[in-house]
């Protein structure tokens, strides 16, 4: 007997690439279809919002490039990723790499020019925060005006690079449109839910329903995860969700320790603990006996970092999970 659903189901764990498992980004892919068209687009948003998914989907519909960019640590490794992503041998490119260690940009530039008129995502972006990176972006957009880029990116690192060029930057001048991905609403995190359910023919009460939107919170990734615990795995409800919010806690804790390096460690942790139970500006001041220039420029590289929100002055964390994740960091 066939039980369950077969095929790809919205409970997948992997970032959706087809329309039509698509839920409820429709504004948005518009919107990114209007953007591309004349700029290039940053996709930003928090972790499991659903970034990927987006772009793959819109990459996959206008016959454009993807390339992952995880792992990727400096100006060769990324070319040599592209070179690899795009089925290219090295020999076929332009230059012979055994003479050329210093014409690395020039080979990107060679596979550059190869892709005219393609939109091409980049993900990850984070990870390639090389002055040549931004060098070779210049080129690109100085002399291939038909290539689109979409860099997709959860952190700040080379974003705020991309996003706030100082004048000394070679992309001053040529800054990005943005997309900033936000959360389902309560009622489509419902639906999104209603509608995995369904594809396995499995019962979901309502009562299970507001309980698992009320603790995760509107992200895609988090309410697919738990839909993949009780649906593919066939696990009970509490032990779904405690699952999930490990899995969740282990993500914001390798994320928080990232954003931490070269960061006085513990006024940021001092801050973002109490900015977890909500707090004005005066109370974290207080909690943290800084000065104010050294304050605001905490607060700012955790709001742009998005671990934290503020709303006319007073500072919160929106996302439960990483609420639970920031009690278990040590100081
Ligand atoms: N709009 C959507 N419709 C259906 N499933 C989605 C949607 N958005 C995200 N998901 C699911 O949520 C999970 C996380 O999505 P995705 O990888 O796209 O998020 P992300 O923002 O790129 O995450 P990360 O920051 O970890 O890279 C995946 O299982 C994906 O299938
Ligand atoms: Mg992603």
């Amino acid at each position: 007997m066939v039980t369950g659903y077969i095929g790809n189901h919205i409970f997948d764990l992997h970032p959706k690439e087809n329309i039509k498992d698509l839920f409820g980004r429709d504004d948005e892919y518009k919107e990114l279809e209007r953007l591309v068209k004349t700029e290039w687009v940053v996709v930003l948003g928090r972790r499991m919002v659903g970034k990927s998914s987006l772009v793959k989907t819109f990459i996959k519909e206008h016959d454009g490039i993807y390339i992952n960019l995880s792992g990727i640590r400096g100006f060769k490794d990324f070319i040599l990723s592209i070179a690899s992503q795009l089925g290219y041998s090295l020999k076929e490119l332009s230059l012979d790499l055994k003479f050329l260690e210093f014409k690395w940009s020039r080979i990107a530039e060679d596979i550059f020019s190869r892709l005219e008129n393609k939109i091409i995502a980049l993900g990850e972006v984070q990870y390639v925060s090389s002055i040549r990176f931004l060098r070779l972006l210049k080129r690109i957009w100085d002399e291939y005006p038909n290539i689109r880029i979409i860099f997709i990116g959860s952190m700040v690192g080379l974003i705020n690079k991309l996003l706030n060029p100082s004048p000394s930057s070679p992309l001053y001048g040529r800054k990005p449109a943005v997309i900033y991905l936000q959360p389902f609403s309560k009622k489509k995190s419902r639906e999104f839910l209603i509608r995995g359910f369904n594809e396995f023919n499995i019962n979901i009460s309502m009562e299970e329903i507001e309980n698992v939107v009320e603790r995760l919170n509107g992200y895609p990734g988090w309410l697919a995860y738990y839909g993949n615990f009780r649906c593919v795995r066939k696990l009970d409800v509490e032990t779904s969700l405690r699952y999930v919010i490990d899995e969740g806690v282990k993500i914001f804790e390798e994320e928080i320790e990232n954003f931490l390096k070269g960061k006085k460690r513990e006024n940021y942790i001092k801050a973002l603990r109490i900015i977890s139970i909500g707090a004005r500006w005066s109370e974290i001041k207080n909690e943290l006996r800084v000065n104010s220039k050294v304050l605001r420029d905490i607060l700012l590289n955790l709001k742009n970092a998005m671990l934290i929100a503020e709303d006319d002055g007073y500072y919160y964390i929106p996302d439960p999970i990483l609420r639970i994740a920031i009690r278990s960091i040590r100081v």
